[in-house]
């Protein structure tokens, strides 16, 4: 036996868990959320991403543009691109995110993003952390907040997945302890669970939803899933009027897809990864990744973007004009909601979904046989402005 590796492995723990309680200190003693509508100008940042992201996030910008025209002019709003956060550049300096952009991030109080790349064993790019992921932990984005609705199906879904723990907090320092055995470690904090399960509940009272469904694995990762649950049960009781049920994700990944259940769920609080893949799994019952938007919220910053990867295969076949930018258009809505302005996200919602889910009178398909991205934002922008579009919508819900 390789005593010295068994040390090695020790010494690396250790100083993890120097980082991790340091890291708990500051979550405690974090300021509360900020108040967007106290604040002027309130200033929005735009990022490009990668891939497919400058071409999406183009046509995301006119949206967002078009819909704060007013705010823009008598100052309260202010819109900016934000350069520089690229693979090329993070390649360059070995890092996730260049610490001059994320200087800059920071003094936004929010960002719309394009998907990056996130690099893997084997890329041509340096193994570095996803820029995603170092963003929500820069910026303490704790909620990934993601809507899926699909109204003809009277699905409603809206899932809290946790963003700053579990598997990803210390994604990529996990240890070669010898040629034989590699460890990662989980972590879930009570901080991080009673926050995420607050949010959630929260949400479920303000918007008169009636039940929330905690999803854990807790019958077999017992430490963390565990305490987890146990936290989501505790908070539960300071909301006696909403219902609260478990499932374990392999069943919930199945209910999902159970056609005479599904409807049942609301809203969803679950960690991190068990997150990432239910909502890309829910997200395609919607019409595909591509449909769907993602908010990352924290109490002082929140970003939001797409929920899908830069598609660079896409790029290297020349097919980027055709992607869908309704992801990226959806996390624009989210955004509007969020600082303050819920009518124009509504709006926003509501012209997504007639065209995308019922007129479509244009369709993408993400190759030549369907409409370039910006020809859909054209469809998109003039259903926006129809004076009649809030009926139109109803109509189509109703029928
Ligand atoms: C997402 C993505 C990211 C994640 C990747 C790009 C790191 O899949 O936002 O769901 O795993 O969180
Ligand atoms: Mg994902």
């Amino acid at each position: 036996m390789d005593k010295a590796a068994i040390e090695r492995a020790k010494e690396h723990f250790g100083k993890i868990l120097e980082n991790q309680m340091n890291r708990m200190e500051r979550v405690k003693s974090a300021p509360d959320w900020i108040d967007y509508g106290k604040i002027k100008p309130l200033k929005i940042g735009l990022l490009g991403g990668d891939g497919i992201g400058p071409i999406i996030a183009k046509d995301a910008k006119r949206v967002l543009y078009f819909l704060l025209k007013d705010e823009i002019k008598n100052g309260k709003v202010i819109i900016h691109d934000i350069e520089g956060l690229t693979i090329e550049n993070r390649a360059a300096c070995n890092k996730p995110i260049p610490d001059d952009v994320l200087a800059e991030i920071k003094k936004y109080h929010v960002t719309l993003k394009g998907p990056t790349t996130t690099p893997r064993k084997g890329d041509p790019w340096p193994n570095i952390e996803s820029c995603n992921v170092a963003v929500r932990k820069e910026l303490d984005l704790f909620a990934n907040v993601r809507p899926v609705r699909i109204p003809k199906q009277g699905i409603d879904w809206i899932f809290f997945r946790e963003n700053t723990e579990d598997l990803y907090a210390l994604g990529p320092y996990g240890i070669e302890v010898d040629e034989d055995i590699a460890i990662d470690f989980r972590l879930i904090s009570a901080p991080g669970a009673d926050r995420i399960c607050r949010l959630a509940f929260e949400h479920a009272k303000k918007n008169g939803r009636a039940r929330v469904t905690c999803v854990t694995k807790a019958n077999v990762v017992k430490t963390t899933d565990g305490r987890f649950l146990e936290n989501f049960y505790r908070i539960a009781k300071d909301y006696p009027n909403i219902q609260v049920d478990d499932w374990y994700i392999d069943i919930m990944t199945a209910k999902l897809v159970d056609e005479k259940r599904r409807r049942d769920f609301q809203v969803m609080v679950l960690p991190n990864l068990y997150g990432d893949i239910l909502t890309d799994e829910a997200a395609e019952f919607q019409g595909g990744v591509g449909t769907a938007g993602s908010a990352n919220i924290g109490k002082q910053y929140a970003m939001f973007e797409a929920i899908h990867g830069s598609a660079p295969r896409m790029v290297q076949e020349g097919r980027a004009q055709f992607a869908d930018p309704a992801s990226m258009i959806r996390a624009a809505a989210m955004l509007l909601s969020h600082i303050g302005f819920p009518e124009k996200g509504k709006s926003l919602e509501m012209a997504l979904d007639i065209c995308g889910q019922y007129e479509k009178k244009l369709a993408i398909t993400g190759r030549s046989t369907g409409a370039t991205g910006t020809a859909f934002t054209d469809y998109l922008m003039e259903t926006l402005q129809d004076p009649k579009l809030k009926g139109r919508w109803e109509a189509y819900v109703k029928a």
